[in-house]
């Protein structure tokens, strides 16, 4: 090797002593974590990876793969359904098995776990958000959200709004000469009822500066977490402050005029809920819910449907493209739901959606084959025990959905878009080994409305124009999305 310099010699020993050092740490690093047996439970078993970055990179590369679920795939070969890591800093139990996954999102109970976000996240949401609060008050305003989302009354109202909504903006497509980036247009159609959803705000200038203050603030969910002037975090913050006025203005005024008329009836979004309830049906004292605290919420529970929902809609359309006999199939029992209300003359109503086998079986197969949320975080209050296994007092564990779904154990072909697998799987729709809404005491309270508004989409679209989609890719990190926004094509069938 006359090439190497004695310079290079030198650099090349004191890399490979560098490297063979760091592996030391990382063996001694893995019999440290076994230590802690008792009873029976165990650590899962795992690696630590290397010092400080853990195995963060390679959990990062995965997800710019066209399969991220490897990650999970490759240790669960090696250790077990149940195992650990250290991933963006923080050590990890990852549970790839859906009992055990399960019993983290009950809470094992109660009080064992904690929902576990990145530090840009919880500094960003503040510590009275659903999404981070626990106890009693989780319970309570999880309770009044999921009720009303799930109410008669709303059903028939939002029914039409969302009605609305989308077919309005399948008619604005005309101006684009039919082309359109899907994952935008979807976007405005999810925002708009959103914001009908939760405050009863309609397009306008309220709304559009209610949207660039809300794109504004999520942009720093995922960033760095340092709150200087200049940086990304610092930007968000000031935008949810800007957003909190705007909110809190509408929560005030609202409060007033329901004192005033003394407003009974039934709610009519997401602030009459909270602003109403009296925390007495809990058998508590009457104890309302603080002003800055409704507006607060009302922000934070835009997050959880503000991106999932676009996504769903594009990826449904995206799989359904690529398929063009799931797509006639589809096209042909919503064409029938067209005919029978156009001769009827009657109105759809939100069971008319909801009873579409075959358009139900296509919502519940992107679910399954998107994984839009593809885990869900929490941390330990205390030691806990779970089918064998020992999660240690602090840890974080994560409940990975993308692996169940993507296990041929549970579904055949995992890796295909097949609607038709969910004729046979039928009930287990609802079982521990479906759960893109999570589940547990967490359990999306928007789980219906989501499927109503897929549904309402997919109906208009596939009954006003015929589809094709130019080639595009599905991107997994740090969000689930599409590479070029999904571009496509669409005619009139009226033409
Ligand atoms: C396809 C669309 C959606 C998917 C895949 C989805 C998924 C999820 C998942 C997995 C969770 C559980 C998080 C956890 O356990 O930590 C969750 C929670 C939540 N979702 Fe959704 N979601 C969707 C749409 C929506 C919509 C439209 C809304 C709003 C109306 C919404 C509101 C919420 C809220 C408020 C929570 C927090 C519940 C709590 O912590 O008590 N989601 N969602």
């Amino acid at each position: 090797m006359e090439w190497l310099s004695f310079e290079g010699w030198v650099l090349m020993v004191i890399s490979v002593c560098a490297v063979c050092a760091c592996k030391a740490l990382m063996v001694k690093r893995e019999e440290k974590g076994v230590e802690r047996e008792g009873e029976g439970f165990v650590i899962p078993r795992g690696s630590w990876g290397w010092p400080l970055i853990g195995e963060t990179l390679e959990f990062i590369a995965s997800g710019y793969t066209s399969r991220p679920v490897s990650f999970m795939e490759k240790r669960k070969s090696l250790y077990g359904d149940v195992f650990r890591t250290n991933i963006l800093g923080k050590a990890i139990v990852v549970s790839t098995d859906p009992d055990v996954s399960k019993m983290i999102l009950l809470n094992h109970g109660n009080d064992a776990f904690i929902p576990c976000y990145p530090k840009s996240i919880t500094e960003l949401l503040g510590k009275s958000s659903i999404l981070q609060m626990n106890g009693p008050l989780h319970k309570r305003v999880h309770a009044l959200i999921g009720v009303f989302l799930k109410s008669t009354s709303l059903k028939a109202r939002i029914t039409r709004d969302i009605e609305k909504v989308i077919r309005l903006s399948l008619s604005s497509w005309m101006d684009k000469s039919y082309h359109v980036h899907l994952q935008d247009e979807t976007k405005k159609i999810t925002f708009e009822i959103l914001v009908r959803v939760l405050m009863s705000i309609g397009p306008g200038d309220e709304m559009e500066c209610l949207k660039r203050e809300f794109e504004e603030f999520i942009k720093g969910l995922i960033c760095l977490p340092v709150n200087l002037p200049g940086t990304r975090l610092y930007k968000s913050l000031k935008a949810k402050e800007r957003l909190l006025k705007i909110v809190g203005k509408i929560v005030t005024e609202r409060k007033m005029a329901t004192e005033k008329n003394e407003e009974k009836g039934m709610p009519n979004d997401a602030i009459d809920v909270l602003l109403r309830d009296s925390g007495e049906s809990d058998g508590m004292q009457e104890h309302r819910l603080p002003l800055d605290f409704i507006s607060g919420n009302i922000i934070e529970m835009m997050i959880p449907g503000e991106e999932t929902m676009p996504t769903a809609m594009t990826l449904a359309v995206k799989f359904l493209t690529d398929n063009p006999v799931a797509l006639a199939h589809l096209v042909e029992e919503n064409m029938e739901l067209r005919k029978r209300k156009v001769q009827s003359s009657e109105e759809y109503s939100w069971h008319d959606y909801m009873s579409l086998p075959f358009t139900q079986n296509v919502i519940n197969e992107t679910l399954r084959l998107a994984n839009i949320i593809n885990a869900v975080w929490r941390k330990a209050l205390k030691d806990v025990k779970i089918k064998g296994y020992l999660i240690p007092k602090g840890w974080c564990v994560m409940t990975s959905f993308s692996s169940v779904h993507m296990d041929e154990t549970n579904y055949e072909n995992p890796n295909e878009f097949d609607p038709w697998r969910w004729k046979e799987i039928g009930a287990a729709a609802n079982s521990n080994i479906f759960t893109p809404f999570g589940g547990g005491q967490r359990l999306c309270p928007g789980l219906e409305l989501s499927r109503l508004q897929i549904s309402i989409f997919l109906h208009h679209l596939v009954t006003t124009y015929r589809l094709s989609a130019q080639k595009d890719e599905i991107i997994y990190f740090p969000t689930v999305r599409m590479k070029r926004k999904l571009p496509i094509t669409v005619t009139p069938l009226e033409q």
